[in-house]
């Protein structure tokens, strides 16, 4: 089955980290709103979703595709770049346990999950403001051992790598070129997005969760075969959140017991 973890809004989530947004004040219970929309669309495509309590001491915890990496043979604690995030690993590396063995990034490691685009048994890393040249290193030497192929890749005017790019599947990128180099995809089939705020999008299998504030990009999908769901994240958008960072999305053999 898929498991899909989740973690509610934090109320202190307008304290939140941002790089490059200007502070917006954030709606917190429509932000809680949309997150819960969120979470149902991904039990809705069969998905079992444990969602975890808010955390109040960490702003930005809703983002639980930063501090970990979820592959099928071994789950890797990450090292956020952001020196306020990086007590968020606790509570997930104790569920993460139940399900795979883990490993751990150390000093001076910095890497965050939305800086990881995986494709099959390659996973490209941006290097950004939170993710450097020893993260890489680091996953490299974790995930090597069970045939993945790490490759860095240079990001610019984004917050993360999937702020940019996400795998659609089916060796398809979507893609926004200004805030990557895309010539690290080759050999992959390219799709530019008409509205950057478009190019995160979550797939899970032939369904794609597709921003509403991206209305040209869910048009271009379509028109290229995928089912899509609009979804609102205006309020996680000003913490500088998109789709794929609300969720940690992998297989199990068992449901959580
Ligand atoms: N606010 C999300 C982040 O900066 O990590």
């Amino acid at each position: 089955m898929q498991i899909a973890i989740t973690r509610g809004v934090s109320p202190s989530m307008d304290s939140c980290e941002l790089t490059f947004l200007e502070r917006a004040p954030i709606d917190i219970a429509r932000a809680r709103e949309q997150h819960a929309a969120y979470e149902a669309c991904l039990a809705g495509l069969g998905l079992h979703v444990i969602s975890l309590p808010a955390e109040p001491g960490f702003p930005d915890a809703v983002f639980v595709e930063d501090p970990a990496l979820v592959l099928e043979e071994v789950a890797v604690i990450l090292r956020p770049g952001a020196a306020s995030r990086r007590g968020e690993a606790d509570s997930l590396e104790r569920i993460l346990a139940a399900y795979r063995p883990l490993r751990r990034l150390r000093d001076p490691a910095t890497l965050d999950g939305g800086d990881i685009l995986r494709a099959g048994k390659t996973i490209y890393v941006g290097l950004s403001a939170r993710s450097n040249a020893a993260g890489v290193q680091q996953l490299a030497a974790a995930v090597e051992p069970f045939g993945y192929a790490v490759r860095p890749v240079l990001v610019r005017g984004c917050l993360h790598l999937k702020s940019a790019a996400s795998y659609l599947g089916e060796g398809t990128v979507l893609v926004h070129r200004p805030w990557v180099d895309a010539g690290a995809f080759a050999g992959m089939k390219l799709i530019d997005v008409p509205e950057e705020c478009g190019a995160n999008v979550l797939a899970i299998g032939q369904t794609l969760l597709v921003a509403k504030a991206a209305p040209r990009t869910a048009e271009r999908l379509e028109q290229l075969g995928w089912q899509v769901r609009l979804l609102d994240n205006s309020e996680l958008a000003k913490a500088e959140g998109a789709l794929t960072c609300c969720s940690l999305v992998f297989t199990a053999a068992l449901p959580p017991s």
